[in-house]
């Protein structure tokens, strides 16, 4: 029996991700940057066991099985293939923030369990090794391999296509202050919404704009120019809606909530106030701020009708081990 435990953080995309080049391998239309969320975490125990008949899957203490558990195995699978190893494996996952709140739990439970069934398969793959291997159970779970401000590179191939850091977390004191509109499942998830990207006559546009917007930010938060990334972040939330909502069929996931906290962002940056907005597959909305102006925009957020709650998050680091144990009941 081999077991290991790794944790690792959800993140926030700043240019997103959204259709995929080859859906099999996840690899993606366009290159996307994020920032690992610090404080949030998925962390997730492997077990391989001779004894053991097939994969078993515990995620916040309740026992799972078909899709989730064959989107799991599938991960482990590729594992196998890559160790050598031939046995079943029980995978057990917390998540330490609410689910279905608006944090994509995909990219760092992909993460967690990349780093801990790798380990506990006896391999030591580097960061642009694990990435690639998250990237396949999750696309933005490349991007929670490493820490702080990342980009992932679009790449041609498997080999090629992975994230690494742009910068450590500690590089920029940003805050993201999740404004949570609707606790509601939502109906149509980022695996299947990639999917439907090419049906909308505006997705050419928005990946072939794609490099110009990467650039933009990279720039942006490595100079740590507020302004500049307000607007290129706004834009790029504005593009991936635009193809979403002229899907066919359309994918329409902004509540009223969610345009009231655009709103209010928006006139928030126009008097002042460095902040800008953005959303992912879900009516939720990020609210970037910087660290000096985070305690007065989570509590004007707060102060808004329609919004439930405020979770807040600086910069987060990487996907790191948190056990390991080789040969041990
Ligand atoms: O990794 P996925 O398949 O959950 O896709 C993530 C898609 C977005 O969250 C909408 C954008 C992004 O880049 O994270």
């Amino acid at each position: 029996m081999t077991t290991a435990a790794a944790q690792a953080s959800p993140n926030i995309a700043l240019i997103k991700y959204w259709g995929n080049r080859d859906p099999d391998l996840r690899i993606p239309a366009n290159g996307s940057i994020s920032i690992n969320l610090d404080g949030l975490h998925t962390r997730t125990q492997v077990t391989f066991d001779p004894g053991y008949d097939s994969d078993r899957l515990t995620v916040n203490g309740q026992n799972l099985s078909g899709p989730a558990l064959q989107r799991v195995s599938r991960q482990l699978d590729l594992v196998r293939e890559m160790s050598g190893v031939g046995e079943f494996a029980r995978v057990v996952s917390e998540n330490n923030f609410p689910m279905g709140a608006g944090i994509a739990s995909s990219a760092s439970a992909f993460a967690a369990l990349s780093l801990a069934a790798s380990t506990a398969a006896g391999l030591d793959p580097d960061e642009a090794e694990l990435s690639r291997l998250a990237r396949r159970g999750s696309g933005s779970a490349c991007r929670s391999i490493p820490g702080g401000f990342v980009e992932w590179q679009t790449g041609e191939d498997d080999a090629s296509s992975f994230a690494w850091s742009l910068a450590p977390a500690d590089h920029w004191a940003l805050v993201d202050c999740l404004a949570i509109v609707s606790r509601e499942h939502k109906p149509t998830g980022s695996t299947q919404g990639h999917t439907l990207a090419d049906t909308s006559v505006l997705q050419p546009a928005r990946v072939s704009d794609a490099p110009r917007r990467l650039a933009l930010c990279r720039r942006a938060v490595l100079e740590r120019d507020f302004e500049s990334l307000a607007e290129i972040v706004e834009l790029d939330s504005n593009l991936m809606h635009a193809v979403m909502i002229s899907s066919s069929p359309p994918l329409l996931y902004w509540q009223p909530g969610t345009l009231a906290v655009m709103h209010a962002v928006r006139a928030w940056r126009a008097a002042g106030t460095q902040a800008c907005y953005t959303i992912d597959a879900g009516p939720n909305v990020h609210v970037i701020c910087t660290q000096a102006a985070s305690t007065q925009v989570a509590a004007r957020l707060r102060a808004l009708p329609g919004v439930l709650e405020v979770l807040t998050a600086p910069p987060g680091g990487p996907a790191r081990l948190v056990e390991s144990r080789q040969g041990q009941a």
